[in-house]
């Protein structure tokens, strides 16, 4: 970072944080770029592309399988990074890490690797109907593969998930509950806690997709009792390509490898005798990893970290509640506020005009939203929406980026986009 600051005391986002990445300052951005399109990728700083640029610049080999220096210190930086990610969740140990492809992998990993061995048929999971793509396909092959039995949990249009509902959902053939921490659409948090404890009492597994929280707000697995905890880097200053899927070493001992290939067995023989895997996390982790995307990681939480996670709270909640604030009285606009204040993200839609328009129009002003379904077609659905425009945040957004989106969306008239493009379900869901 630019500006040195310290995480005890400050009450805002220091100034020079947007000069800390590469692809905001272009000069060559006109309009000039307000990205409002965090919870689908944040930017990275120089840190994280530095990180990435020298593990392959001086560090480069392959890791675990060899004993010359490059690999010994590729290896040390592979392993460094696992611990900086545990300890930025407040895992236990750093085995409780294991580095997937992203938040997508880690969940169809626990659907795969846990869910596969463990559910029969009649056996259930729970589902809530926020939930993005990622946290429902994996559990709807799963149950097609099982014979389990797929239940969801309605949500209210504030996207609010209600306790006695899921505990009058969930019984002894409960085997496996998956929430979103924070939902991507809305932003509404879950109460994951509640779920944890509600789910114990009849022994299932609780999976958390926290790919929407883990950059806006302070996790502690350890606090919320999750089983498996997973998230993206790329959603939080980190490099693309790269996730983490967090377990309770029970639960990781539990699941068989999902992939398997090199790296992750120690015995192998075709004369009947089993296979002999490594300890958890590393027969997880079939094939080459993502070393330098471990690298790149590490810078992130190490970013974030200096920044202070109560400092970019703080932040978030602010932007979040300038916009609500400046959009609100616009004629025709549609809020979509879950209870509490939406956590990084604001949804909306204009009466009669389609999220595309909106979209493109904003597009032309050099603010970038993203519009559609956002990958959660039953959420869209319960909101009766086509789809909306959803503005997120980020550590280096200002009052101005902001601003630019209200005056942005002051000047949104009925559009010709979605006539020109005709918006069918599937491109719908596919964007
Ligand atoms: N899952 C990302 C989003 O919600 C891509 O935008």
């Amino acid at each position: 970072m630019n500006v040195t600051h310290k995480s005890q005391s400050p009450a805002t986002m220091p100034a020079g944080v947007k000069d800390d990445f590469p692809i905001l300052t272009k000069k060559t951005n006109e309009p000039p770029l307000a990205y409002l399109d965090n919870a689908a990728t944040t930017q990275r700083p120089r840190e994280v592309i530095d990180a990435i640029v020298s593990f392959y610049e001086n560090s480069n080999a392959n890791v675990g399988r060899s004993v010359h220096s490059l690999s010994m210190i590729a290896g040390d930086i592979y392993e460094d990074s696992r611990r900086q990610v545990a300890d930025f969740i407040n895992a236990p140990e750093s085995e409780n890490v294991v580095f997937t492809r992203s938040a997508t992998e880690s969940l169809n990993f626990v659907a795969m690797g846990f869910g596969n061995a463990h559910l029969s048929p009649r056996d259930e999971v729970l589902v809530t109907e926020l939930e993005h793509h990622s946290n429902i396909l994996p559990w709807k092959e799963l149950c097609a593969r099982t014979g389990a039995v797929l239940r969801v949990v309605p949500v209210d249009q504030t996207g609010a998930i209600n306790i006695e509902t899921v505990g009058s959902l969930i019984g002894p053939r409960t085997k496996i509950i998956a929430v979103a921490h924070v939902s991507n659409m809305l932003g509404a948090l879950s109460p994951v806690k509640e779920i944890v404890k509600l789910g114990h009492t009849v022994g299932a597994r609780v999976v958390v997709d926290g790919a929407q929280a883990v950059a806006h707000l302070k996790v502690d697995v350890q606090e919320l009792g999750a089983d498996f905890y997973c998230f993206s880097a790329h959603k939080m200053y980190g490099p693309m390509g790269i996730g983490v899927l967090y377990g309770t070493r029970q639960c990781l001992n539990e699941m068989t490898p999902p992939l398997v290939g090199g790296g992750i067995a120690r015995d192998v023989g075709f004369d009947g005798r089993p296979t002999q895997y490594l300890q958890v996390p590393h027969r997880l982790e079939a094939g080459t990893p993502n070393i330098a995307g471990a690298a790149g990681l590490a810078a992130a939480v190490c970013y974030m970290r200096d920044i202070g996670l109560d400092v970019i709270e703080r932040h978030d909640n602010a932007l979040v509640r300038l916009t609500m604030d400046g959009l609100r009285d616009i004629p025709g606009i549609i809020l979509y506020s879950p209870h509490g204040g939406p956590k990084g993200v604001v949804s909306f839609n204009i009466e009669g005009i389609h999220p595309y328009d909106i979209g493109n129009h904003l597009n032309s002003c050099g603010v970038a939203v993203r519009t559609g379904v956002h990958c959660a077609v039953p959420m869209a659905d319960r909101l009766g929406a086509v789809g909306t425009v959803r503005a997120s945040f980020g550590v280096y957004n200002t009052d101005e980026d902001v601003n630019r989106l209200i005056e942005g969306v002051r000047g949104v008239r009925p559009g010709t986009w979605s006539k020109q493009h005709p918006v069918d379900r599937f491109l719908k869901v596919a964007h």
